[in-house]
């Protein structure tokens, strides 16, 4: 059976979980905080190399005051506690997206965090105050950094050299991506990233995504007949 080498999933539906159980949206995100840890587990059992999380979008910041700082504060906690299983486990972190955006504390953590899983090759990739048209806007200003300081011909853009300047430019785009709670939109996530992806969306809340979920998330993908344009499936590992 294929298994895709990096999966990205929207972890959506945490506030509807709280509710649902009469209490408040932050407790929603706390279990989801544990969702990760045991996707974290199948990802490593399924050979999964990298996994990208939508954590946080930029247009998550216009949320009331209380959840975006509880939310942040929920970050900062996790990376200091889950630095030990991260070391343990073997899994580099990374953090996507506009990282200036939040406090200078959680930025040291997340340096942290990334400085001492460095050297590790299976990857969780954090996408906090993400967007992707932000990735596809900051990367546009890079290149034109660079070409302005002679340090790129613009003759010389093209789809690759341009990919170059994405925020995890080595990490190859996610055959896969899933979205929990049944909402089928792509809210601004991977916009360049996601231009063949396979889509698998379940109603299913993100703190009630379980093990049976992920596999039949895995399931549906080994099912898919992915064409890349062309007019049969494509050999497995065609696509980067
Ligand atoms: C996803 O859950 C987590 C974040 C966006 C931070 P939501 O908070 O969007 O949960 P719902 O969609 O309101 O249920
Ligand atoms: C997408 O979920 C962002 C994350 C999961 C971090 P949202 O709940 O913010 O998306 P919309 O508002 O339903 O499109
Ligand atoms: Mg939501």
């Amino acid at each position: 059976m294929a298994t895709p080498s990096h999966i990205a999933i929207i972890m959506d539906g945490n506030g509807r979980w709280a509710k649902s159980r009469g209490k408040q949206r932050l407790a929603g995100h706390r279990a989801g905080a544990d969702a990760v840890e045991r996707v974290l587990g199948y990802c490593s059992d399924a050979g999964v190399k990298y996994l990208t999380l939508y954590a946080f979008s930029t247009e998550n910041w216009k949320r009331p005051a209380a959840e975006v700082s509880g939310l942040m504060k929920l970050f900062s906690a996790y990376l200091k506690r889950k630095l030990h299983l991260f070391k343990k486990k073997q899994v580099r972190l990374r953090v996507i997206g506009r990282r200036g955006d939040l406090s200078p504390a959680l930025q040291k953590e997340i340096a942290r965090a990334e400085r001492e899983t460095a050297g590790f090759d299976r990857q969780l990739l954090l996408a906090v105050s993400y967007g992707g048209r932000a990735e596809i806007a900051d990367a546009a200003r890079r290149i034109a950094e660079d070409a302005k300081a002679g340090r790129l011909d613009p003759a010389d853009i093209d789809e690759a050299a341009f990919a170059n300047y994405l925020y995890a430019p080595d990490v190859p785009e996610p055959e896969l991506i899933i979205r929990t709670s049944g909402e089928m939109r792509v809210s601004n996530f991977l916009l360049w990233e996601c231009a063949y992806s396979e889509f698998y969306i379940t109603p299913v809340l993100w703190p009630d995504f379980d093990r049976a979920e992920f596999d039949k998330a895995l399931a549906a993908y080994a099912s898919r007949e992915r064409r890349l344009g062309g007019v049969e499936a494509a050999p497995e590992g065609a696509k980067k």
